[in-house]
């Protein structure tokens, strides 16, 4: 027997955490009744588990890398319209974002079906390292970088040491590009960070997640990973210390 959020996570409808959501907003019957605890087991090969009334079927696992362009948002539906990442990849599959990149923000994004796959890289003790390259108001001096490198308090608390080095700077426009590499995800964490130093973010890249790039893709171009990539990715979450 198995917890019924696992169960959908597993078929790819959701995250494990989307499906608990799904689960006490009523959307969810095991055999024919609604079941809205968070508590219950079921078995997968026998019990008949309907999210919004279509059975769960086991979906072959897909697994994309999506350069996002600035203008999408990082979720499967928008209740305002705006276009979506799920959208641009246009699987059959239900498939969503692996965290979040801003609507203001481009780069790389993992996109895929595999609920538990999702939830192992989502999960901040395997601090998968990410490198963003943000365009900032003002130029940030050697203090201010050091304090990035330290931890900065922010509302929700201080950030976890990250790397940052600037690349270029434009002294007439006042504006330099820097580069940041760190593992947490906080929403907004990195416009927030810079905010926090007086610099505010302009323009925001994630250029790469742990060893994947954005390599020759475009805006918007997405290519499915290698099963290779999906391998190393997941040994590199289960091994990494806690
Ligand atoms: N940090 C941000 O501020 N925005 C993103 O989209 C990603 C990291």
């Amino acid at each position: 027997m198995e917890r019924l959020q696992k169960v959908i996570a597993q078929a790819g409808v959701a995250s494990r955490r989307k499906a608990e959501e799904f689960i006490t907003a009523g959307r969810v019957k095991v055999n024919g009744k609604k079941v809205t605890e968070l508590g219950v087991k079921v078995n997968p090969e026998r019990d008949l588990v309907e999210v919004d009334g279509v059975p769960l079927d086991k979906e072959e696992p897909v697994y994309y890398l999506l350069y996002k362009p600035t203008g999408v948002i990082s979720t499967s539906n928008d209740d305002k319209g705006r276009r979506t990442v799920t959208e641009l990849i246009g699987s059959e599959q239900r498939v969503y974002p692996i965290g979040r990149l801003d609507y203001e923000t481009s780069g790389l994004l993992l996109i895929t079906n595999d609920g538990d796959f999702a939830n192992l890289l989502m999960h901040p003790r395997h601090k998968i390292e990410k490198e963003y390259v943000a365009k900032v108001e003002g130029i940030p001096d050697r203090r201010e970088l050091k304090r990035v490198e330290e931890g900065i308090m922010l509302e929700d608390g201080k950030t976890a040491p990250a790397k940052a080095k600037i690349l270029s700077v434009d002294k007439k426009k006042q504006t330099a590009i820097v580069r940041l590499i760190m593992h947490e995800g906080r929403n907004r964490q990195v416009r927030r960070m810079f905010e926090a130093l007086g610099h505010p973010v302009k323009k925001l890249k994630r250029e790469r997640y742990s060893f994947l790039t954005l390599g020759n893709l475009q805006p918007s171009e997405f290519r499915p990973l290698k099963p290779i990539e999906v391998k190393q990715l997941k040994e590199l979450a289960v091994t990494k210390p806690s």
